[in-house]
């Protein structure tokens, strides 16, 4: 079904069995930082359960509106719960409708982020198997790595592999049996004190011995920060200007999550096409004339 070719969009999966641990957060400041350097991004639900980052994307659109914000938006596929009597059909109708809205998107989109939900089902682990990029947050907790390493108690050397470790192995191997295509998995060490303690070094040093056993790549990801819960209702993320979202959100804090944000995105090394780049150059020299129109006319009535 899936057939990997340049035009296509590039897919990126927020997966995690693990609840709570940054994924719709991370989501939604992945596509605005995408939106931002003028890439055309979706986003794909498919926590029929919760649905955060519908809602997160439903708040933004509503703050847009009331305040006429130039703001960017991701296109937002949600996919229901099918509510047959039978289990097999259910699965089956979810399947189908996420395929179709991938297939929907895939022609016109550079990024489509698939944000999904914290338990194993079908259409977790199918997303899985169609992803170039997983990203995988984890909480600073030792609870967080059990699920992708069984750890030894005494030192934290790394025994087996566990159950998510598993599933995306799976879906790397199903891969590649249909097009040979290559998942790059990122595991992000999310949700971070801001100060180092012995308990995160400690866990950056089991993470990078899995990472060689288990075939991922690791990086820093969000610190704990208040400012990231306080986006929410409003639909923003640290990557929104506080000249159109207003001063409200500007402090230290939103300018460090900004910073974070980036350095992620760069560490995820995407595709990012220089189509997309032009855009977003053409947009400021089209504000620039603006301005300078703007400008023009004031000087004449001042
Ligand atoms: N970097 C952060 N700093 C502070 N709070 C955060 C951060 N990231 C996420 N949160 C908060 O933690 C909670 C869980 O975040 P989020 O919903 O993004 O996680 P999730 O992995 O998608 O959860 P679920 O597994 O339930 O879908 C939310 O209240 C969110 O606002
Ligand atoms: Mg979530």
């Amino acid at each position: 079904m899936y057939e990997s070719n340049q035009k296509s969009a590039h897919v990126i999966v927020v997966g995690n069995e693990k609840g709570g641990c940054g994924k719709s957060t991370i989501s939604m400041h992945l596509a605005i930082a995408l939106l931002k350097k003028g890439q055309r991004v979706a986003i794909v639900d498919i926590d029929s359960r919760q649905k955060s980052i519908s809602q997160y994307i439903n708040n933004r659109d509503q703050y847009k509106k009331q305040f006429n914000l130039d703001i960017k938006m991701p296109t937002l596929i949600t996919i229901e719960r099918s509510s047959h009597f039978h289990t097999s059909k259910n699965i089956e109708s979810e399947l189908n409708n996420f395929a179709q809205a991938v297939s929907s998107l895939e022609e016109n989109h550079d990024f489509i982020i698939i944000d999904t939900p914290a338990s194993d089902t079908y259409l977790m682990r199918m997303s899985h198997a169609f992803c170039d990029t997983l990203v995988t947050p984890i909480n600073e907790s030792f609870i967080d790595i059990d699920v992708l390493g069984k750890l030894n108690p005494d030192n934290y050397e790394v025994l087996n592999t566990s159950q998510y470790s598993e599933i995306v192995r799976e879906a790397r191997a199903n891969r590649r049996k249909v097009d040979n295509g290559v998942i790059d998995w990122v595991v992000l060490l999310n949700r971070r004190s801001p100060t180092q303690t012995q308990n995160a070094k400690h866990l950056q040093k089991a993470l990078i011995q899995l990472s060689a056993l288990v075939g991922f790549r690791t990086s820093m990801g969000l610190t704990e920060r208040l400012v990231y819960r306080e986006f929410f209702p409003n639909g923003l993320t640290a990557l929104d200007d506080f000249s159109i979202i207003g001063t409200r959100y500007a402090s230290q804090a939103q300018i460090a999550a900004k910073f974070e944000v980036e350095e992620i995105i760069n560490k995820l090394r995407l595709p990012i096409d220089r189509k997309g780049k032009s855009r977003i150059e053409a947009l400021e020299i089209w504000r620039e004339a603006k301005d300078v129109k703007f400008n023009y006319n004031s000087a004449l009535f001042s």
